[in-house]
Order: C-alpha cells, then sequence, then structure tokens
C-alpha cells in the first residue's frame, strides 16, 4: 500500500537538533536550534514559571478542552502585551485573537483563513527567512515567492532592494514580515525603515503578516513591537503570529497566538470565527497547560515583573556572548571582519559565507550550525566561547 512512499529529507533545524542530541562527544555545541541556553549551556527554566506551576499544583481543576479560540484571559494577557495595556484599538474590540499551538501553529491557522478569503493571493517571505515559512503557506495552497532582504557584503538589510520589491507587488500580495530579530539573519530593520515600509504597505494595499517569535529578545518588549503598533497607527488590517516558546523557555508547551486586526468590531468578530473554523479543522481546541502558566506569569504584576527581568537578562546574555566572541574572533584573525555579530540582534547571527563549513564544524569541532550559515548566539557561554572562537576562525 505504502510502497510508494518517498523518503523525507529532513528538516534543516528540527533534523539536526536530533543529530545533535545522538552526539555522544561531551564538548558538543549546539549553535543550531533556536533555543535559548544559560551561561551553563542549559535551556533554563525560569523563575517565574516555576513560581507560576507551583501556585497552579495546588488547585485541583478538571482538564476539559478549551474552546476554539483558546483560553479567555490567555488571549486578553497577550493583546495587551503586543498591542499595549490602554490601546484604543483594543478598547475599540478590533483585534480578534486566538490561543495557538505555537508560532507554527499560528502560522498554520493564519495561512489557512488568508487562504479562503484571498484564494488569487500570492505569499512573498524574506529572502532567506525560517525555513518553516514556505513550507506553511505552501501547505494551505499559496505559491511563495521571495522578498529580497539580506545584502550579504554588509551583514546588513539591502533596505533599498526591499524597497523596490514592494513597489512593484500586486495589491493583496501577503508579506511575511519578522518584526524583530529575524530569523535566521538577526539583521532588522530600524523604526524609520518600518515606517517607509508601512506606507509603502498602505500604498500597495499589501496584507502583513507579522510572525513574532522573539518578542523582547530584540530591544526590549514594547520596542519589538514597533512595527505592529506602527501598523495600527496606519489605519491597517493585518496578521500577527506570536510565540512563547523562547521568551518563557516553554518550547514543548506549544503556547502562542494568532491576532487578525480589523476594520471595526464586527469584522473582528467575523475574523474570529473564521480562526475558530481554521483551529477546529485542524487542531479542534489548543492544549491547557502552557497557557495557564502563561497567563498565570502576564496577569500577576510581581510575577509578570519577574518574567520581565528574566527575558531582559536573557537578552542582556546573548549581547553579551555576541560581544565575547566578536573579541575572541577579532584576536584570532584580525583580517576577517565579524562585525556582524555585533550589530546583529536577537537569537541568530547569519554567516553565508560559513555555510559550506557546517558539515566540517559539526564532523571536526563538535560545533552545530544550520546548514545555511545561521548561529545561534543563545547557545554561546563562556565556557564554549574559546572552542567555538578556534573552529570558526579556522573555517
Ligand atoms: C528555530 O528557528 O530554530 C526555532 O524556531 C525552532 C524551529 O521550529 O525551527
Amino acid at each position: 500500500m505504502f510502497s510508494q512512499l518517498p523518503e523525507y529529507t529532513g528538516d534543516p533545524i528540527l533534523s539536526l537538533q536530533q543529530v545533535y542530541q545522538n552526539d555522544v562527544r561531551p564538548d558538543k555545541v549546539n549553535l543550531g536550534i533556536g533555543v535559548y541556553q544559560d551561561e551553563l549551556g542549559r535551556i533554563p527554566t525560569l523563575e517565574c514559571v516555576r513560581l507560576a506551576r507551583q501556585r497552579l499544583a495546588s488547585g485541583s481543576e478538571p482538564c476539559v478542552y478549551l474552546p476554539m479560540q483558546g483560553s479567555t484571559s490567555y488571549r486578553g494577557a497577550v493583546q495587551s502585551l503586543v498591542f499595549g495595556g490602554e490601546a484604543p484599538i483594543l478598547q475599540a474590540g478590533r483585534v480578534a485573537t486566538v490561543q495557538s499551538v505555537g508560532g507554527s501553529g499560528a502560522l498554520k491557522v493564519g495561512s489557512d483563513v488568508l487562504r479562503q478569503l484571498f484564494p488569487r493571493s500570492s505569499v512573498r517571505v524574506s529572502n532567506p527567512t525560517w525555513d518553516n515559512h514556505r513550507a506553511i503557506f505552501e501547505g494551505s495552497g499559496f505559491a511563495v515567492g521571495v522578498y529580497p532582504y539580506f545584502d550579504e557584503s554588509t551583514g546588513t538589510v539591502d533596505f533599498n532592494a526591499l524597497l523596490e520589491c514592494l513597489q512593484a507587488l500586486p495589491a493583496q500580495t501577503i508579506l511575511v514580515l519578522h518584526p524583530c530579530c529575524h530569523n535566521p539573519t538577526g539583521a532588522d530593520l530600524s523604526m524609520r525603515q518600518w515606517d517607509e515600509v508601512v506606507s509603502l504597505v498602505v500604498a500597495r494595499q499589501l496584507i502583513p503578516f507579522l510572525d513574532m517569535a522573539y518578542q523582547g529578545l530584540g530591544q526590549s518588549l514594547d520596542e519589538d513591537c514597533y512595527l505592529a503598533r506602527a501598523l495600527v497607527r496606519a489605519g491597517c488590517s493585518f496578521l500577527l503570529a506570536t510565540s512563547f516558546s523562547k521568551t518563557f523557555s516553554l518550547y514543548g508547551e506549544r503556547c502562542g497566538s494568532l491576532s487578525m486586526v480589523c476594520a471595526d468590531a464586527p469584522e473582528a468578530g467575523r475574523a474570529l470565527g473564521q480562526m475558530q473554523q481554521a483551529v477546529r479543522r485542524n487542531y479542534s481546541s489548543p492544549p491547557v497547560g502552557g497557557a495557564r502558566v502563561v497567563e498565570t506569569i502576564l496577569l500577576d504584576p510581581p510575577l509578570r515583573q519577574l518574567w520581565e527581568s528574566e527575558v531582559r537578562g536573557m537578552r542582556e546574555r546573548i549581547q553579551a556572548m555576541r560581544v565575547l566572541l566578536h573579541g575572541k574572533l577579532a584576536a584570532l584573525g584580525p583580517g576577517r571582519d565579524w562585525g556582524f555579530l555585533l550589530t546583529q540582534r536577537g537569537m541568530f547571527s547569519y554567516a553565508p559565507a560559513l555555510a559550506a563549513r557546517a558539515d566540517e564544524l559539526r564532523d571536526r569541532h563538535a560545533v552545530y550550525m544550520v546548514a545555511t550559515g545561521r548561529l545561534c548566539m543563545a547557545g554561546l557561554n563562556p565556557g564554549n566561547a574559546d572552542r567555538v572562537a578556534l573552529a570558526l576562525s579556522a573555517c
């Protein structure tokens, strides 16, 4: 029956993670998957999460099905976090939000909703982008193209090429944007550059779909929402996927959200209905456990304050690791410019020039990075930076 099944070629990130886990070398370094590790190379349990779990453990609530859209208090907490607590757009009921199965679940639900509504639209993702973007939108039936994004010679955004492309896109093209901590490049737009993109989005009647999996790991929880809030100010309708995997260190709980920003409350009501339908068709309703932890933290002022300081701690540690690695590499090979490590933000840095050396880095030095040249800066620590610097400079 199944003899014709083709081999799965694997996923560039998740399959690499399996290889890493099976690697028995004690000094292996994981700069592959986008997972935050602390200064001892451990995936942390945040203190706010530990306290919230403790509090929840004393309750004996039954584990019933959540509604298709998820927990009401979770959805409200997410809206305030992204759009600002007192945002007029929330008071006006113009945002419809569902709890999702991680950021990927949010992208899938949004992509299915858009496919029903705009069957003739196509999707543009940045070149490069997170590998799964293309797969998710193609999975909903869209044709997926790219827009220029990264300038390899500077390690920054090729902003002129990006604008030129946006100017030529047909109306109702779906534009997938990374509001902060671009994955995989770590190269972000400045606020002024986002303003220009927003003007073009309005002028060209594009449909922005923001994928924000790293809120708080770029500049701050608020500043990282600049694009979302600028789109609101410009009167745009758009979609926004978020994830709490990284910022709560709750990867396996699959906590995320999808919001649709609409013209008015009745439209938002219909948007919620379409998202509910897409959820029902895909997985019926979201899981309970992680969302309870997240909403407990976001809605309790002392726990919320603790969480914000823990996110700041992660962000500052990653930044410190960028400086540390850059210093070591500069000392080892003054001829080569590693400055991109300092200008890129968030979990990742991107060095396509190293792509051809990914296998050698892994096999000879036990340093794992994604084959495209993406390095997860959050996998660095003072104990492995020397080895990583030596391995990279030998490439
Ligand atoms: C990553 O980019 O490494 C993470 O978001 C994990 C994933 O699902 O790819």
